[in-house]
């Protein structure tokens, strides 16, 4: 078992407790998401954490299957889906690569609160690009260190040399927009939720 893997399963329950610090945030991004989701779509979450974005999209839409490296997570996760009623989201312990999904067989995925802990963010994107059909969309939602003030900004270096933290990747929102356009997607939506914390819904061409 990795670092990520024990440190989010160590966090699992505490995660699941927490209050959604940005209330107002958080529901603008349910509803941005919603206004594209339709009934006939199949869509894949990584990073899903315990599935409390998942429980809210998953009847909007065909099939949902959320991913998430920790099985803490995922068994509250599937708790929350079985207390829910939702037959039509499965949940999937793994990481997005080793789960997988054929090529173009998503019509949406999202990465929510996760680009910044993915080891390879250039080959996550890739894979996201692969499972998406074109005109598929990817929403994501990032904190980039390197537009963070003060010592936040120094995160990623800390995660780097303290062996108990999954390591957190520093870029910049421009650095990520710059990956995903050269993946192959245009910018459909920006919100800036702070300086440093952007909600992008991008568009495979
Ligand atoms: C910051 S939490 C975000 C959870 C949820 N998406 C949210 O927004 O509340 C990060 C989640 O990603 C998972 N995770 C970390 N690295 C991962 C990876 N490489 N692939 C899939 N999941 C990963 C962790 O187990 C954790 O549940």
């Amino acid at each position: 078992m990795g670092t990520a893997t024990r440190f989010w399963n160590w966090n699992a329950e505490r995660y699941a407790r927490q209050a959604i610090a940005d209330q107002a945030s958080y529901q603008k991004k349910l509803a941005i998401t919603q206004s594209y989701l339709t009934p006939d779509m199949r869509v894949v979450e990584f990073g899903c954490g315990t599935g409390s974005t998942a429980i809210v999209h998953a009847p909007k839409v065909k099939t949902y299957e959320a991913i998430d490296v920790s099985e803490k997570m995922v068994e509250i996760g599937r708790g929350k889906a079985a207390e829910a009623g939702l037959s039509n989201l499965r949940f999937t312990v793994g990481t997005l690569e080793e789960v997988g999904a054929p090529d173009a067989s998503c019509d949406a995925i999202l990465g929510l609160n996760i680009l910044h802990l993915v080891p390879d963010l250039d080959g996550t994107i890739a894979t996201v690009a692969r499972m998406l059909e074109p005109g598929g969309h990817f929403f994501s939602s990032t904190i980039c260190l390197k537009n963070l003030q003060g010592g936040l900004r120094l995160l990623g270096l800390a995660t780097r040399v303290l062996p108990f933290l999954p390591t957190v990747s520093s870029f910049s929102v421009e650095d990520l927009e710059t990956i995903l356009k050269n993946a192959g997607f245009a910018i459909d939506e920006r919100f800036e939720q702070r300086p440093g914390v952007v909600f992008l819904v991008t568009v495979k061409q």
